[in-house]
């Protein structure tokens, strides 16, 4: 009751202010200036050589030399629209998040599909994960959801994640190959790294070519927190669940398609939009208690494990609609910057040692990619809610905040902006205690139960696809340790796989490699197992 309607165009309100359309106006320099002519720099005579003076050209060959910004360091390729949340129920239960705090309340939304490892004009239908972004103009500010289509990850610590992007990306000698994770150097990290178990057979499996962006899964993969308004606070993970059903290509489709159309996905999520075939997803939780987690066979604080919903059954709270695609790729799919450390008050971390490194390194990024402190001021990224604090000044900025008093606190200005207290975010007070050490828990050893879990539950063409997959991706590495490596991580997980991947590559069998312990050796020491493969 007393929402405003957001079906049509959620964000028209806060985002109409900057949109202009240009056609049949008057042309002007950046300042103003009416432009008399268009085609033609000022020359001395006319043969002549342009002149200094022409600061008409010189603006306009200025403002083209500076469009490019850098592309981001990873999901640089991506698709967005409009659109809104839409709660199905009252959970102030169990979180204070105003998004949820009733039946039918809407949300208007930015979303970010994108895939992980190819540059900004790279094909739509490469063997990738795919990035989930989704931004929420909630009344408490901006909640970031930066999740997956796959519900796990390849590593389980910040440390690790420069590491996985550069043996992904292109070889730094020469820049091949793009967006593929068939070669040596992705393959090479990952047979080093057992943990990536999990992650790489979803990787080869069909979700890593999905058919299209609106019929994709996506995850938080992290374990998050909800908090209600007592403070008290449960484990959460969260899943978007695509109403068109989850579909995938086949790997003879992708490859074509790749060729003939790169922008397939792109074109089919701004087709749909279009045409007024609303893209739609729900919103799943899958909630649970800390003696809950205490039970479970492996660690919620493990980001390449899930959390099966025979365990913990997935709860329906909203509704995902995309209804609007953007009016200008640059200003709104490129500048938009989502940040898995933007929560509201009603949701707060955990401990996951991947999540806690991600909350520094988006707008550390940010700082680089959008230039300057001051990136929240344009128009996608600013909150609907309303902004008042002393942070002021730096490149770009465009509030201007009046007064002397930008200091807190002060008795000058009649008053700081004053603390929200119990209305603002307010951190779970999660007891810690501990030596400061490096390493992990012990249950983050177990890297092959829930990957043999996900290869079993394959279907027989699915778990064909999966070994064909294996068979492409290896057939292209160079490097013969490299391919008996990852045959050895295959045979720790599921005896079945392992023979018929190596069986389609000519190889002979390895033995498994031995349970890993909580502080495996490095790979090259002397004592450890993959290090004796690669002799
Ligand atoms: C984008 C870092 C793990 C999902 C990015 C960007 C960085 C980054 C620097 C570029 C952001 C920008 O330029 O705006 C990291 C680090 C990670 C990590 C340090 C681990 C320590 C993950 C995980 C997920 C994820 C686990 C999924 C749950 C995404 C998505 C984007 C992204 C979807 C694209 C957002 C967009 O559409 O603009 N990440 N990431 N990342 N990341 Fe991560």
């Amino acid at each position: 009751a007393g929402q405003p309607d957001l079906g049509d165009n959620p964000l028209d309100g806060p985002l109409d202010r900057v949109r202009v359309d240009d056609s049949g106006r008057m042309l002007t320099t950046n300042f103003g200036v009416p432009v008399a002519d268009n085609q033609h720099s000022l020359k001395a005579g006319l043969r002549g050589p342009t002149l200094m003076e022409d600061f008409i050209l010189r603006e306009k060959l200025t403002h083209f030399d500076h469009e490019r910004i850098p592309e981001r360091v990873v999901h640089a390729r991506g698709s967005a629209a409009h659109g809104y949340f839409e709660s199905y129920d009252d959970l102030s239960a169990i979180t204070r998040a105003a998004l949820f705090g009733a039946p039918g309340k809407r949300t208007p939304v930015f979303v970010r599909f994108s895939t992980a490892v190819g540059e900004r004009g790279s094909a739509d239908t490469v063997r990738d994960v795919r990035g989930f972004a989704v931004k929420f103009y909630t009344e408490q500010g901006n909640w970031d959801l930066v999740g997956n289509n796959i519900p796990v990850f390849f590593i389980q610590d910040a440390m690790k994640f420069p590491d996985v992007v550069h043996a992904l990306k292109p070889e730094p000698h020469h820049a091949m190959p793009q967006a593929q994770s068939a070669h040596d150097t992705y393959w090479d990290f990952a047979s080093l790294s057992p943990e990536i178990a999990h992650m790489l057979l979803w990787q080869m499996s069909d979700r890593a070519i999905p058919r299209s962006y609106r019929t994709m899964q996506g995850f938080g993969v992290h374990t998050f927190r909800l908090v209600n308004a007592r403070g008290a606070s449960v484990f959460c993970k969260f899943h978007w669940t695509p109403l068109a059903g989850t579909h995938s290509l086949v790997w003879d489709e992708a490859l074509r398609i790749a060729g003939a159309d790169p922008d397939f996905h792109r074109r089919d999520l701004w087709e749909a939009i279009d045409s007024g075939q609303f893209p739609e997803w729900e919103l799943g939780l899958q909630v649970f208690s800390e003696a809950q987690a205490a039970r479970l066979p492996f660690d919620v604080l493990d980001a390449t494990k899930l959390v099966p919903e025979e365990l913990v059954p997935l709860r329906a709270v909203g509704k995902l609609v995309l209804n609007r695609n953007p009016d200008n790729f640059f200003a709104e799919t490129e500048q938009v910057a989502f940040c898995a450390a933007h929560v509201v008050p009603g949701i707060d971390f955990s401990n996951d040692p991947l999540l806690q490194g991600r909350l520094h390194s988006y707008i550390d990024t940010q700082l680089t990619r959008l230039g300057g402190p001051n990136f929240h001021e344009i128009a996608i990224n600013s909150p609907v809610a309303p902004i008042h604090n002393n942070q002021r000044e730096g490149f770009h900025r465009q509030q201007i905040n009046r007064g002397r008093v930008n200091y807190d606190p002060n008795s000058l200005a009649g008053g700081c902006p004053f603390q929200a207290g119990a209305r603002g975010f307010v951190s779970v007070p999660e007891a810690s205690q501990g030596n400061q050490v490096r390493g992990k828990p012990a249950l983050f050893a177990d890297h092959y139960s829930q990957a043999r879990l996900f290869w079993i539950s394959q279907a027989p063409v699915e778990q064909d696809h999966i070994v064909q997959a294996f068979r492409f991706e290896l057939t292209r590495v160079q490097t013969p340790a490299v391919r008996k490596r990852v045959l050895a991580l295959l045979a720790s997980v599921d005896e079945v796989l392992v023979t018929r991947v190596a069986a389609s590559l000519g190889m002979d069998v390895p033995a498994p490699l031995p349970p890993a312990t909580d502080r495996p050796p490095h790979p090259y020491s002397p004592s450890s197992p993959l290090s004796l493969l690669s002799r």
